[in-house]
């Protein structure tokens, strides 16, 4: 009888816990905690889209995905904004803005990721990873560009830390 009864507890108990554990996942989980944490974008953050001022609202959704872009392909030269190969040309936002032309805005990131260029702007280098339409169309690069930029406006350290020593 007893052994029942605890069967029976246990049928009634999932009855309850199951939905909640098969619910679908609220959609906030797509924002990334680092994002949340350190780019303070809990409201939409317009970042320059060109040298002129112009300037374009990112969502931390949107910042969360060129995150997730960013740690595929680029991490292995560029963590936490650093360059291994090169750290005299860092992500920091001085490196960025001291490039000929300057590479802090979106339109002249996304300009310098299809085609990279040397940092005097005179040629083109064969160094950073060259991204393609055909690879990541345009909506997809400028997240990237868009986590980049503000990773370099507000997360501690970034392009800043060496990480030689
Ligand atoms: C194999 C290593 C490597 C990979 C992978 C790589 N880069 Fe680079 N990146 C470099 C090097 C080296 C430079 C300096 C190139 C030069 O000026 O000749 C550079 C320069 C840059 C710069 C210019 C920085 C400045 O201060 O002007 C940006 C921006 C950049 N990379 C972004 C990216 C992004 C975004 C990705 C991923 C899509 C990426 N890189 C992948 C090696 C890499």
């Amino acid at each position: 009888m007893l052994r029942h009864g605890v069967f029976v507890c246990f049928l009634l108990g999932m009855l309850i816990i199951l939905p909640l554990v098969l619910a679908p996942q609220p959609v906030l989980a797509a924002t990334d905690s680092y994002v949340n944490r350190y780019l303070k974008a809990s409201e939409p953050v317009a970042l320059e889209s060109d040298a002129d001022g112009n300037t374009r609202l990112f969502s931390a959704d949107d910042f969360s995905a060129g995150k997730v872009l960013f740690e595929q392909n680029c991490l292995n030269c560029h963590v936490g904004g650093a360059n291994l190969p090169d750290p005299n040309i860092s992500l920091s936002l001085a490196d960025l803005k001291g490039a000929t032309p300057p590479r802090d805005n979106i339109n002249s990131l996304v300009a310098y990721l299809r085609e990279p260029m040397t940092y005097d702007g005179s040629e083109e280098t064969f160094w950073c990873r060259q991204v393609p339409e055909s690879w990541m169309p345009q909506a997809q690069i400028e997240n990237l560009a868009a986590f980049i930029i503000r990773a370099a406006q507000k997360a501690p350290g970034w392009g800043v830390e060496n990480f030689e020593s």
